[in-house]
């Protein structure tokens, strides 16, 4: 067990200083908010739908918030008897009369409809939701909300510092985040961390020794098993696990994290400095001195959100990278970078070339039909090398169909299983960039990440 010196109350004050709000921030959070819920009610009282009633969740309503971040969770709860439609009809017209006072309004659709607002500067959600009796009776995923804002409001109350300090500390190590993309830890994950072990150190020192399978039941109700690597029941329900988006790698790089913080706190584990740009001369210079393959394949970025963009992407992540290794290439390393404009998936292979002679191995040749079948076939074709026997085993040495991974991309690469959207653009075109002509991609952000990338 290594033990560990305490974290510097003076290293917390400093991170404090610049992600706490102040005063005058929450005072300007809380009268928005107070705006929002009687704009909510007006509106509703307007279209004669008497029986609503306006809730203020997520981090806004918990004084958990980073300053800086404007966003603010307004549910607007029906009874639960209303039919899911007219829930839907309802609450998106009360939303729609709330935004006539918004700078700018988006439809939005998790399981049902929502809208999305910019008001007086903050990013606001109006979400419809069911006023169910308990979150385990839920009718929609977002009617469990309202339960984690009661559940975690009274407990976190004297502990909110210990949640900035955590959710800026996650940030710091790239984990904080459960959208798709980041897979990482969700707000009121780490709400629940904090209520759990007590504060922002206790929890950074506990989770340097998690291992998979690491479970946390704060109200012992679990009802389920999980598989996932790290298991925090809900305690508003029994069979829900809290952490069910986190990656075994986001999962991982938190304990990495936490570990190498502890060996010595400082204020760029919470504030990393961000990596620069490679330039064409330095990404050459590392391709001369790394002498493996780099690939890009690049096509137009789809034009969906990013909960539906990044699975797709991961999942053709993966079938190049199956389809690359399916033809003898060895791969090191697979990534995605996505921007507005283009999309990238990159590749590094040991060698993106493979010589012509490819090794076939037959039956053994007493299994004597099959064998003879085997030989039969190579045997006089003009795409053969020559042919042998080895461990008892016919081999023909045979062309071998694709001597470049950029040739095996560019003409299997749409027969591999993509996404809808990912495919669709796919479908229109892309290209198979190799070494230096990646140079041709000037995009900052994607420079960023190619410094990470080698
Ligand atoms: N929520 C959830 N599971 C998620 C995302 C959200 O249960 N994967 C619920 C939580 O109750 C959360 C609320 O929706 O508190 C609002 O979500 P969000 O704004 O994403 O998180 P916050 O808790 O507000 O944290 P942050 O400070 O990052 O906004
Ligand atoms: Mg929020």
């Amino acid at each position: 067990m290594e033990t560990y010196t305490s974290i510097p109350e003076d290293l917390k004050l400093a991170v404090l200083e610049k992600i706490k709000p102040t005063e005058a921030e929450r005072k300007k959070l809380t009268a928005v908010q107070e705006e929002l819920a009687s704009e909510v009610k007006a509106a509703a009282d307007k279209l004669h739908v008497p029986d609503i009633c306006v809730k203020m969740v997520g981090s806004a309503a918990r004084g958990t918030w980073l300053s800086g971040t404007h966003d603010i969770d307004v549910f607007i709860s029906f009874p639960e008897e209303t039919p899911r439609k007219d829930l839907e009809k309802k609450g998106m017209e009360i939303a729609r009369e709330v935004a006539k006072y918004a700078e700018y309004a988006e439809d939005r659709h998790a399981e049902h409809p929502y809208l999305n607002i910019i008001y007086k500067g903050f990013d606001v959600d109006l979400v419809p939701c069911f006023r169910v009796a308990s979150a385990c009776q839920l009718k929609s995923a977002v009617d469990r909300t309202p339960f984690h804002n009661e559940f975690v409001k009274t407990r976190i109350e004297g502990r909110e510092e210990d949640v900035l300090l955590m959710k800026q500390f996650m940030r710091g190590g790239g984990v904080y985040g459960s959208e798709l993309k980041t897979q990482g830890f969700s707000g009121y994950l780490t709400e629940l961390l904090i209520i759990y072990y007590g504060s922002f150190e206790k929890t950074v020192k506990a989770a340097s020794s998690w291992k998979p399978g690491q479970k946390i039941d704060i109200m012992q109700h679990s009802e389920l098993e999980h598989t996932e690597p790290l298991v925090i029941v809900d305690p508003t329900d029994p069979r829900r696990n809290v952490a069910a988006a986190l990656s075994l790698d986001k999962f991982c790089m938190f304990i990495d994290h936490c570990r190498e913080f502890l060996k010595s706190p400082e204020l760029k584990f919470f504030f990393p400095s961000r990596p620069l740009p490679v330039e064409d001369k330095e990404f050459l210079e590392i391709l001369e001195s790394r002498k493996s393959s780099q690939l890009a394949i690049v096509f137009e970025t789809p034009d969906v959100v990013d909960d539906v963009l990044y699975p797709q992407l991961y999942k053709m992540e993966q079938a190049a990278a199956s389809l690359i290794t399916e033809y003898d290439f060895s791969l090191i390393k697979t990534g995605v970078w996505s921007g507005k404009t283009e999309t990238v998936v990159m590749l590094e292979l040991i060698s993106a070339a493979l010589p012509n002679v490819k090794k076939r191995i037959g039956p053994p040749v007493w299994v004597r039909e099959h064998a003879q079948k085997f030989k039969g076939k190579y045997e006089g074709d003009e795409n053969v090398f020559g042919g042998y026997i080895e461990n008892g085993k016919y081999i023909f040495e045979v062309q071998r169909k694709y001597t470049t991974a950029k040739g095996l991309l560019e003409d299997r690469l749409l027969n591999s299983s993509l996404g809808k959207q990912v495919h669709q653009s796919v479908s229109k075109g892309f290209e198979v960039l190799e070494d230096a002509e990646i140079c041709r991609l000037k995009d900052q952000d994607f420079r960023v990440f190619l410094r990470k990338w080698v």
